[in-house]
């Protein structure tokens, strides 16, 4: 059988190159680097929370978006999610005193590497999702087991100092709760309130990262500018905030933060996030020590992006632009995963949050019902289809995969080709999917290739 010439690329989460803006970018750099009062404190070193326009603005449209109370005190600009969390790591964790990184699997898995680097590997734990978008009774379960048994590990030999601005926190949990990546879940309120308990209980920082909350749409009809209350749930750090300081956290550093991106909204290259969370820990988190020595991260970026949130640009972008077209492109994948892929039998979810109908972020997860590992299915896709998928085993928890494995699960994104492309290539899973059934003998006989991630770099 011939292969298909195209390659076709549902691997990869990135925006579609159709949905960069390329042309408000410019007319926004060009607006700011005009006038010399304006472009100095732009080009010049920053202050350590961010460029003060990209803070207001962030400030009114989540404030909006969240029915909070817009509060710059709570906003810090970062350089992406990524960079984000490693300067959180840097600031708020100690390897000598955290006991653990608790990450809701399937994860990000890129997400594991940034809790090594600061010192966590070994010490990642998987904790497994349910319907509602983290089984609470798994995870505290965990914890205090884990608790219990480093009752006499000793922190006194810490490895920094907080200083007079920061904390450490004993625990972190680390979550995607709306439309997460890999699982398209969404958590429900209920869980959220129980998450941000629990976290209060055992000192843990939660790191939510918020990077799909803008880019949800109904299952049915077009999206609408003015979102119903299921597709602007509250963050954990609003639910946190909500609280109150808790008992244990008198100073009001708070267990839950935000870690926001502009790059699924306008794109990666931008380099551009912001963190929401007490202000208290966003001073300290302005104190990491790179950022008072270099300022805040993306400072020009951030400008850029200040602008167009001032003229409400980037908001209409959004509305007019991101979200019709990944509700699009998430419509054709269904269509094309019920006519081509069920047949061949796959368990999938239609909407992020249960019991409602909506979806967003970038990803579908089937799990094909003749429970051939799913490596073996993406290898097969590549070699007889020319198709690019994600398999399970990359999505879980680096060093703690034996508790938590998803070696039978795919995970497909609908972000990054357009509709044709999606179609056509969930047209070439179905048809590989039925090939395996029919000749699952031979396919078992192949020699299975492991997991090896050193090409992830450029999936996400
Ligand atoms: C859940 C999640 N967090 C973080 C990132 C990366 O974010 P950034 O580009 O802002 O570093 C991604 C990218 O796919 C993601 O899916």
């Amino acid at each position: 059988m011939p292969l298909p010439a195209k390659r076709i690329n549902l691997l990869r989460g990135w925006p579609s190159p159709d949905l960069l803006p390329a042309n408000l970018l410019s007319a926004a750099t060009q607006r700011i680097l005009t006038t010399r009062s304006v472009y100095t404190p732009i080009l010049e070193y920053g202050p350590s929370h961010g460029h003060p326009t990209l803070r207001t603005g962030l400030a009114q449209w989540l404030g909006h978006h969240y029915r909070v109370e817009p509060d710059v005190n709570r906003i810090c600009v970062t350089g992406g999610a990524s960079q984000s969390i490693a300067n959180i790591l840097l600031s708020f964790t100690d390897p000598a005193y955290t006991r653990s990184v608790w990450m809701i699997a399937p994860c990000y898995y890129l997400a594991c590497g940034i809790f090594e680097d600061a010192g966590f590997s070994g010490r990642l734990r998987a904790t497994p999702e349910d319907e509602e978008g983290v089984d609470i009774e798994a995870l505290e379960a965990k914890i205090s087991a884990l608790e219990k048994q480093e009752e006499n590990v000793s922190s006194e030999k810490l490895f920094k100092s907080p200083g007079a601005y920061r904390k450490f926190y004993r625990h972190v949990i680390y979550a995607v709760p709306t439309s997460s990546n890999p699982s398209g879940k969404t958590m429900s309120l209920r869980r959220r309130e129980q998450l941000v308990k629990l976290a209060r209980k055992y000192d843990a920082l939660i790191i939510c990262d918020d990077v799909y909350d803008f880019l949800q749409w109904p299952l049915q009809g077009e999206p609408t500018v003015e979102r119903p209350p299921e597709m602007r749930l509250p963050r954990l750090c609003d639910i946190d905030l909500a609280m109150g300081p808790a008992e244990n956290d008198l100073e009001g550093f708070g267990h839950a933060i935000s870690n926001g991106s502009f790059s699924k909204l306008v794109g990666p290259g931008i380099r551009t996030g912001w963190v929401e969370a007490w202000p208290k820990f966003i001073i300290g988190l302005g104190r990491t020590g790179a950022t008072l020595s270099g300022g805040a991260p993306s400072q020009l970026s951030a400008a850029i992006l200040g602008e167009l949130l001032g003229t409400g640009e980037l908001q209409a972008y959004v509305e007019d632009a991101v979200r019709p077209e990944l509700q699009k492109r998430h419509r054709a994948m269904m269509a094309a995963v019920h006519e081509h892929v069920t047949p061949a039998g796959v368990e999938l979810r239609e909407s992020s949050l249960a019991g409602a109908a909506t979806y967003g972020g970038y990803f579908v997860w089937l799990t094909p019902k003749n429970g051939l590992p799913s490596k073996l299915i993406a290898d097969r896709a590549v070699e007889e289809e020319n198709l690019v998928i994600g398999y399970g085993n990359m999505f879980e928890v680096h060093g703690d995969e034996a508790s938590l494995g998803f070696g039978k699960d795919i995970r497909l994104c609908f972000a990054w080709e357009d509709v044709e492309e999606i179609t056509e290539g969930v047209k070439r899973l179905g048809n590989l999917l039925r090939r395996m059934n029919e000749n699952r003998a031979y396919y078992e006989s192949l020699p299975q290739k492991g997991h090896d991630d050193s090409f992830v770099d450029s999936y996400k």
